[in-house]
């Protein structure tokens, strides 16, 4: 999704403005743009594709000023062109404007403001607020930007900036994430903290609607109708080099190696090994309220959703509270039957997403009690819910989420966990017997990780297909979605993921030998039936890698290649099945010279729906 920078102060704006898109180009963008103002004058520079294009033209024309917007735009309205890239602009050129986030009514505006005389240069929506801009302003920056907003819907993040008023940046969000951050001589907005954590730590986190006034000395934040508004400085505590490759060559293996510290981290002080207490500091759900509950909902999209399964299943299991688990984008329009005695669990690694967002505000609407299972301090997931788990996964900037999914896993043990201790269903000799294995992970996953030499086999010998299948029975089908969809949104190869025993229903009519299939048979109970299934596809030319626990060499036998994992409860082996599937996604990516980080068509968060 499109990113923003704004900068005001002591420095020059052009440089801070670029470092900051380039820390934003994970959201994923398809132009970029800047507007600086230099010598009581605003100058634009914008173009289409990378930020090195964008760059080549100011170096060019440098554009020296000391305020500044900046923005990386992920094309919605109109087709990724110079002209449709931000900033935009007012008919005099005195006021710059950049955006994200979509415009709903944006026709009805600029028809309206068409038959006033404005003409459009570009195919956005988001012109329509610089010509809107343009038309409530009388000599108040503050007081056109607050007009113009109450005409428009939809979702937004804005900067603004006017060479009238050259000793402001203006801005102010809804439903599309802004931060401002804190400096001395300087302040910055921008669409998420590693665009400005360089320059500052002290952040502001923005509420829908607040509008915010930036100058070089100070920074002032308001409501609509003109109220102060007082705000908690949230200090940063990671640094900026997490947020850096470290001597990787993509964010996406870094982060697959981080995932024994991020497991860890998410574990620590909430299960540890010598209590049988599960401490969760933001969670105040007591015994009497879960006794109220008679239904879980898990909400997300993409990797969270896959997540969502997974605690789907582990909360039955061990809470025997029933759950169901929904796709954001479709639950919200499905009338879903929740009321104050639902509980919806909300996954997001951004704590961002359009889709989510909505899904929560439909379900504290409705009065249920909404946890959020975010990876983002601060974000509006954690600011809306009710309670929140963190995970401690660190900043994930790689687009294909890795870490963010086993630190998402870890949540929903932790939870189910919680759930079942709470309201009686577990004895505390299987709580010690699931918490100890659970302990025992980030060793696990750090055993996985070394051993690639297999995964890279088989890259080399696959990176050519255009399809492969990905099959598995109970939780290894959840497991094989994700590994389904890793493959798919970095190496545009076409991946699709079955319950193993669906094949015989239809699917298997396309396998042959073209098809390599990817079978998880990490389920000791479910073995047999899974040798069978595999036997199956084998017996249509299917060349098939498995992928089970130590020890059960049935599967080695009737498979191309296997891959062996340390042995572990079953309803832990998401956390280490997947990850080889990762690994092989990113070395078949990497093997077809696809942009790993970047894939195309992707961004980081979808702050749209
Ligand atoms: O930030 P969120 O967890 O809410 O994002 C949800 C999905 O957009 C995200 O998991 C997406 O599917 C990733 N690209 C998967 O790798």
């Amino acid at each position: 999704m499109c990113g923003i920078v704004g900068y005001i102060g002591k420095n020059e704006a052009t440089p801070i403005l670029m470092e900051g898109l380039e820390k934003l180009e994970y959201r994923g963008y398809d132009s970029a743009g800047v507007a600086v103002i230099v010598d009581d004058k605003i100058k634009i520079k914008k173009c289409k594709g990378r930020l090195k294009n964008l760059e080549k033209k100011l170096e060019k024309e440098k554009l020296p000023g000391n305020i500044g917007i900046g923005h990386t735009r992920w094309a919605t309205h109109g087709e990724p062109s110079d002209t449709n890239s931000h900033p935009h602009f007012n008919k005099s050129g005195t006021l710059a404007v950049v955006h994200n986030g979509i415009i709903e009514n944006y026709i009805y505006i600029k028809e309206w403001l068409e038959s006033l005389g404005y003409e459009f240069q570009s195919d956005t929506d988001t012109e329509v607020i610089a010509h809107l801009l343009d038309y409530n302003y009388d000599g108040d920056l503050i007081e056109a930007v607050s007009k113009s907003i109450d005409k428009i819907e939809g979702s937004y993040a804005l900067g603004v900036i006017s060479e009238i008023e050259p000793d402001k940046l203006v801005a102010i969000r809804k439903d599309s994430p802004l931060i401002v951050g804190l400096g001395e001589g300087e302040n910055f907005i921008a669409s998420d903290i590693p665009a400005i954590l360089n320059h500052t730590r002290k952040i502001y986190m923005l509420e829908d609607r607040e509008l915010v006034i930036l100058s070089k000395d100070g920074v002032e934040i308001k409501t609509l109708e003109g109220m102060p508004v007082e705000k908690e400085v949230y200090n940063i505590t990671w640094d900026a080099e997490s947020a850096e490759k470290g001597g990787y060559e993509h964010f996406m293996i870094k982060e697959i190696y981080e995932q024994p510290k991020a497991i860890r981290d998410t574990m620590n002080s909430r299960i540890m090994k010598d209590s049988d207490d599960i401490v969760i500091d933001d969670i105040n759900l007591t015994a009497e309220d879960l006794k109220n509950i008679n239904r879980v909902f898990i909400v997300a999209c993409g990797t969270a959703y896959h997540a969502g399964m997974v605690g789907k299943y582990v909360i039955e299991k061990l809470a025997r509270i029933p759950v169901e688990v929904d796709i954001a984008s479709e639950f919200r329009y499905r009338n879903p039957l929740i009321d104050e005695n639902t509980l919806l669990i909300i996954i997001s690694q951004s704590g961002e997403t359009a889709d989510t967002l909505s899904a929560l505000r439909l379900a504290k609407k409705k009065n249920c009690r909404v946890i959020a299972v975010t990876n983002v301090v601060g974000s509006s997931a954690s600011r809306e819910a009710d309670d929140v788990l963190y995970t401690w996964a660190g900043p994930e900037i790689a687009v294909a989420s890795t870490k963010a999914y086993t630190t998402q896993l870890i949540s929903m043990y932790i939870l189910a966990l919680y759930f079942a201790r709470l309201n009686g269903e577990m004895e505390v000799e299987e709580y010690r017997l699931i918490r100890d294995e659970m302990l025992e992970l980030p060793d696990k996953v750090n055993k996985l990780l070394e051993d690639k030499e297999e995964l890279q086999k088989f890259a080399n010998n696959n990176f050519g297909h255009m399809d492969m299948f990905y099959i598995g029975r109970g939780l290894d089908g959840a497991v094989s979605l994700e590994g389904a969809l890793k493959l798919k949104e970095i190496s545009y190869i076409h991946a699709e993921a079955y319950a193993a025993g669906e094949l015989k229903h239809g699917p298997i009519a396309l396998i042959d030998e073209d098809i390599p299939v990817i079978a998880l048979a990490t389920q000791n109970e479910l073995l047999d039936k899974m040798i069978s299934n595999i036997k199956e596809v084998v017996t249509r030319g299917a060349k098939v890698i498995s992928f089970t626990l130590e020890g059960n060499t049935d599967v080695g036998k009737v498979s191309d290649q296997v891959i062996y994992m340390p042995k572990t409860i079953s309803i832990l082996t998401p956390v280490l099945s997947v990850i080889p599937l990762q690994l092989l996604s990113y070395y078949v990516a990497v093997h077809r010279g696809c942009d790993v980080d970047k894939p195309k068509n992707l961004a980081k968060s979808v702050t749209v729906e």
